[in-house]
């Protein structure tokens, strides 16, 4: 007799997991999060609109929210890139550069994501700023699109120069354009605009006697180095935009973690919950580099496993 009471509730167990799979599979569990738009900005990057109304009614321009794409997927950082409060709906512009973004970017229009959590991070400090000079790289640019409307709504002077490899890989140049008093397009191979990289303009500008009251780097973490090395002759202060791998995004796991030189001392910070904009005078940036190519071949391979491209190679 026993053995038949625990089969049947083996069994009902069984049947209620599998039902309560198939509803997160087919999204009409409340946790689920749809995506309510899916365009393609170039061939490596792509912008997705999330309902995640929550989260779209807290966020500020420079925070950020981790997603997993399905129940057994790794938990990754994207930017808010942009908030429609009314529709309860998040913008995230992402570039696909491993098994994780593939994965995302495998998801249309209609289907749905496992988790979405945020806003997190501290917002971008615009407050007092009247003239402003922002410098994206590549899809940083997505990550400083909304600082740079922020900053305009709020009627700063914004100079833009936003840079990416060649012509192929430019994006969101409308929405700079939009948002900024000056904008300045640069492409490391001269396919597109002005020839060259963002510290060309910037340090023409600075030798101009161009003074900001903030100058904003996102992109690459030597561009950002580059950056700031430029406009310290000159005294202007520069808030980089730091992106180190984070796991849980509250300051606990400690993967985030970042050394800050203050006053001569070196000082651990968390780009998750202390960042993730920081004076860029103070980040060891070399350091920063080389934690971010710890995980290398295991991304690698992660990758290959994802991606058709490499199965049919
Ligand atoms: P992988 O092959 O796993 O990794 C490729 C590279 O991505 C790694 O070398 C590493 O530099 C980075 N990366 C991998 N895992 C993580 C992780 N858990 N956390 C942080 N970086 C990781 N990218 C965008 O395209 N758009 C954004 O708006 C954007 N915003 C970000 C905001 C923050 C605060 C941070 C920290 C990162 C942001 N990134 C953004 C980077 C993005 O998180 C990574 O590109 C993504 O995690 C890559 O995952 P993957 O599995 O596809 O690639
Ligand atoms: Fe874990 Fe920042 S991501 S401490
Ligand atoms: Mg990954």
């Amino acid at each position: 007799m026993i053995f038949l009471v625990a089969g049947v509730v083996k069994t009902y167990f069984f049947v209620y997991n599998k039902r309560v799979r198939q509803i997160n599979h087919n999204g009409r569990n409340g946790c689920m999060y749809r995506i309510v738009s899916k365009k393609p900005l170039n061939p490596t990057v792509t912008q997705m609109e999330i309902e995640a109304p929550l989260v779209a009614n807290k966020a500020l321009p420079g925070q950020f929210i981790i997603l997993r794409v399905d129940e057994d997927g790794e938990r990754i950082p994207l930017t808010v890139a942009g908030v429609d409060k009314t529709r309860g709906t998040v913008k995230i512009i992402f570039q696909i550069v491993g098994a994780t973004t593939e994965r995302l970017n495998h998801k249309n229009e209609g289907e749905y994501i496992s988790d979405f959590v945020g806003p997190l991070g501290v917002p971008t400090h615009t407050e007092g700023v009247k003239k402003v000079c922002i410098v994206g790289g590549g899809v940083g640019c997505a990550i400083a699109m909304p600082v740079a409307q922020a900053f305009h709504e709020q009627g700063a002077e914004v100079t833009s120069i936003i840079g990416f490899r060649n012509k192929d890989l430019l994006i969101l140049e409308d929405e700079f354009r939009a948002c900024s008093d000056k904008l300045i397009v640069m492409t490391d191979d001269g396919s597109y605009a002005r020839h060259g990289n963002v510290t060309v303009p910037l340090k023409e500008m600075l030798e101009a006697g161009e003074r900001f009251d903030l100058i904003i780097t996102i992109g690459p973490l030597i561009m950002m180095k580059f950056v700031t090395l430029t406009a310290k002759p000159f005294n202007v202060p520069v808030t980089v935009s730091m992106n180190p791998i984070m796991v849980d995004g509250t300051g606990m796991c400690g993967g985030c973690r970042l050394t800050l030189v203050q006053d001569g001392k070196r000082v651990t910070k968390f780009a998750c919950v202390d960042g993730p904009d920081f004076n860029g005078y103070e980040v060891d940036f070399d350091e920063a580099m080389s934690r971010g190519r710890m995980y290398f071949d295991y991304e690698r391979h992660a990758h290959e496993e994802t991606c058709n491209l490499f199965k049919h190679a």
